[in-house]
């Protein structure tokens, strides 16, 4: 099976983990796409965020959520009252999956990660939710909701409540992934439904 235990060292501190990470040969993802995207931020974050995937701006940036999706987000967290720098952002996935589409020329086009993807990059993520330690993840979409909690995860029945995370007791809240907003024709409802279950997160730091 596709994995990325064998290449997550045992022990390290977060510098050294994602310095690892960047040689990840886990999965076959790592082949198309320029480079490993990990988590950036607050390494002693509160609330640890978790997307899908990097998209193209990232897999070019080398960072987490620096294209439009990200600027929905920091903007939604700012009015939910969540301080960025409380924040550790990450993904469930660590390379850019896509594909070419005739009808669009060079763009590539975001493709969602298979389980197999994701179960193998999960070691990533169990390393980062480990070393940050934070007092709340937020699971941004359904594939986030599912590397977490399991397959059975459905972001509409599960949103905006607060979750108990097994781990070690942290707790989850999650919530629509913030590019769905973009993808919306009522874009100010379902901003507006973003809001709303982060500022459930902020409950949780008082
Ligand atoms: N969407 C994600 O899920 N993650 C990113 O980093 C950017 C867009
Ligand atoms: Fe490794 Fe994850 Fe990249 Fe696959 S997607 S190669 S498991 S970092």
């Amino acid at each position: 099976a596709y994995t990325a235990t064998p290449f997550v060292p045992e022990g390290a501190d977060l510098a050294h983990v994602r310095e690892a990470a960047t040689g990840c040969r886990g999965c076959p993802l790592h082949e198309a796409a320029t480079q490993t995207v990990f988590g950036a931020g607050n390494t002693h974050a509160r609330v640890l965020l978790i997307g899908e995937q990097p998209g193209d701006q990232e897999d070019r940036q080398g960072k987490p959520f620096v294209g439009p999706a990200g600027r929905v987000l920091t903007r939604a967290l700012d009015e939910a009252g969540i301080d960025p720098d409380d924040t550790y952002i990450t993904n469930a996935v660590k390379h850019f999956k896509f594909e070419y589409v005739p009808e669009r020329g060079k763009r590539r086009i975001h493709k969602a990660p298979s389980l197999r993807e994701m179960t193998a990059c999960k070691p990533w993520l169990d390393a980062e939710v480990r070393l940050v330690d934070p007092d709340v993840l937020v699971a941004l979409g359904a594939t986030a909701g599912k590397a977490l909690l399991g397959s059975s995860f459905r972001v509409t029945k599960q949103r905006g409540i607060l979750l108990p995370y097994e781990e070690r007791g942290e707790c989850l809240v999650a919530t629509i992934h913030p590019s769905a907003v973009l993808r919306a024709d009522d874009r100010d409802a379902v901003y507006e439904g973003l809001v709303s279950d982060l500022r459930i997160a902020a409950r949780v730091l008082g």
